[in-house]
């Protein structure tokens, strides 16, 4: 489903991306863990081509990453991105929020935009906060509307980058438990987390990453049980031990 060759980037001198190779099958939850500035954002960010990159190809579903225009628009909304701080408009509701997209990329009619959003915030557990705005929300309650609004879209994959590190403690597992449902449906998935316990149960793979390079990409019992770069175990002991 996602299929990433040869990817190099550079920020004028500073090498972020060097060499990525990466296959994410349909349907598999792939979790990148690394230390701060090894380029896990920059990676999900090239992905849905927020970021552009020097050399390399990526392919979503079989379609190489158009540089720009109505395709890149096209491929752009099959990929759905979920952040750390949620980037709902402010001025429009819950329920605004998650059928915007729908009607104004995919000219989807209102009501049954307004209906599957409806839908899609039961799943989420917001239903009942569709016409309120977002500030009214707690964070919680605001990354789940982000998800239900990445969803509206259909997309063929989501990228989350650190979705629960804004939240207060007790609202990051309502996320976690969402995403982990989104997991056993089937959805294509590759998040950035700190959430070893979420990387455990719900990655098919660990993709370690360290001054943007993959060092490791392994199934989370093997990586967590059997680090086999220094870079992961320094990396494993400071984050376990903390
Ligand atoms: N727009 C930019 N311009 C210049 N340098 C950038 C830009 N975005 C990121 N960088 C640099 O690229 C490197 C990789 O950054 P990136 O945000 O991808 O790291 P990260 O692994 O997501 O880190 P963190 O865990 O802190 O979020 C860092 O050194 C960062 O300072
Ligand atoms: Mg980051």
């Amino acid at each position: 489903m996602i299929s990433i060759k040869g990817v190099d980037k550079h920020f004028g001198e500073l090498h972020v991306l060097k060499n990525i190779n990466l296959e994410v099958d349909r349907g598999q939850v792939v979790v990148v863990l690394g230390p701060s500035g090894s380029g896990k954002s920059t990676l999900c960010r090239t992905i849905n081509r927020l970021e552009t990159v020097d050399s390399g190809t990526i392919e979503i579903d079989g379609e190489q990453l158009p540089a720009e225009g109505r395709k890149l628009a096209q491929l752009r909304s099959d990929v759905g991105m979920v952040f750390q701080s949620f980037n709902l408009f402010a001025h429009k509701t819950i329920l605004e929020n998650v059928t915007l997209a729908p009607v104004k990329v995919r000219k989807t009619d209102k009501a049954k935009a307004r209906e599957k959003a409806m839908a899609l915030l039961e799943r989420v557990g917001v239903a009942n906060q569709a016409e309120k705005y977002p500030a009214q929300l707690s964070g919680g309650q605001q990354q789940r509307v982000a998800i239900a609004r990445s969803l509206a879209m259909d997309p063929k994959v989501i990228l989350f980058d650190e979705p629960t590190s804004a939240l207060d403690p007790e609202m990051v597992n309502e996320v976690l438990a969402v995403m982990t449902s989104l997991a056993s449906e089937g959805m294509t998935m590759v998040v950035v987390t700190h959430e070893m316990g979420f990387a455990r149960r719900a990655a098919d793979r660990v993709v370690f990453m360290a001054e943007g390079a993959i060092v490791e990409d392994a199934p989370p019992a093997e990586f967590f049980d059997n680090p086999r770069s220094e870079r992961a175990k320094d990396f494993l002991g400071k984050i376990l031990n903390h």
